[in-house]
């Protein structure tokens, strides 16, 4: 008598093409992602951190460095009345291509107040996913995705 015992081994993602817009200090960020070792060299400050912190947010909706997501906007763009923050993730999974588009908008509301909004589009999506809304002074804090959008909404918005 033989068993066979067939394990699903899940399709990797690789990472093709970082975009960044009003990312952090990044006005605009075209980054083709080569499928090996990559390394970040630079000077201090120059962003290689940020970089990271935009793949991580992409696969997270959350930042490594802050609760606070509006920090993330640019703090040029943010002294606008509508300030925008745009990461967009263009990556293969098995053989099959993807574009993740994830804005960060800073828009006003109320007297004074500003509140963050959050997009995630996946393959320009059409469905609509809305966990809550609300409001922020600029003081205060965002609120964090859902544990459950690690599986992905396949478009998506937090307030
Ligand atoms: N929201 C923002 N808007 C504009 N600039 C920002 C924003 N957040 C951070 N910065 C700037 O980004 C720079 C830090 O970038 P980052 O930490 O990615 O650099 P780094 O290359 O990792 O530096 P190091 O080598 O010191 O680790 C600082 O100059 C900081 O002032
Ligand atoms: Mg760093």
């Amino acid at each position: 008598m033989s068993a066979r015992i067939y394990v699903s081994v899940p399709h990797q993602m690789y990472l093709t093409h970082l975009s960044l817009t009003n990312f952090r200090s990044f006005a605009r960020l075209d980054l083709d992602v080569p499928r090996r070792v990559v390394l970040l060299v630079g000077s201090n400050a120059q962003g290689k951190t940020s970089v990271l912190e935009a793949v991580y947010f992409l696969a997270a909706f959350t930042s490594f460095q802050t609760h606070v997501d509006r920090q993330l906007v640019n703090f040029v763009e943010a002294k606008k009345s509508l300030a925008v923050g745009r990461l967009v993730a263009e990556y293969t999974r098995g053989p099959a291509s993807h574009r993740l588009e994830v804005r960060l908008i800073l828009e006003p509301v109320g007297v004074n107040g500003t509140r963050l909004r959050k997009e995630a589009l996946l393959d320009a999506s059409s469905a609509r996913w809305r966990r809550s809304s609300g409001t922020s002074t600029p003081s205060s804090s965002s609120r964090r995705w859902p544990g459950s959008s690690r599986a992905g909404p396949r478009n998506a918005a937090v307030t």
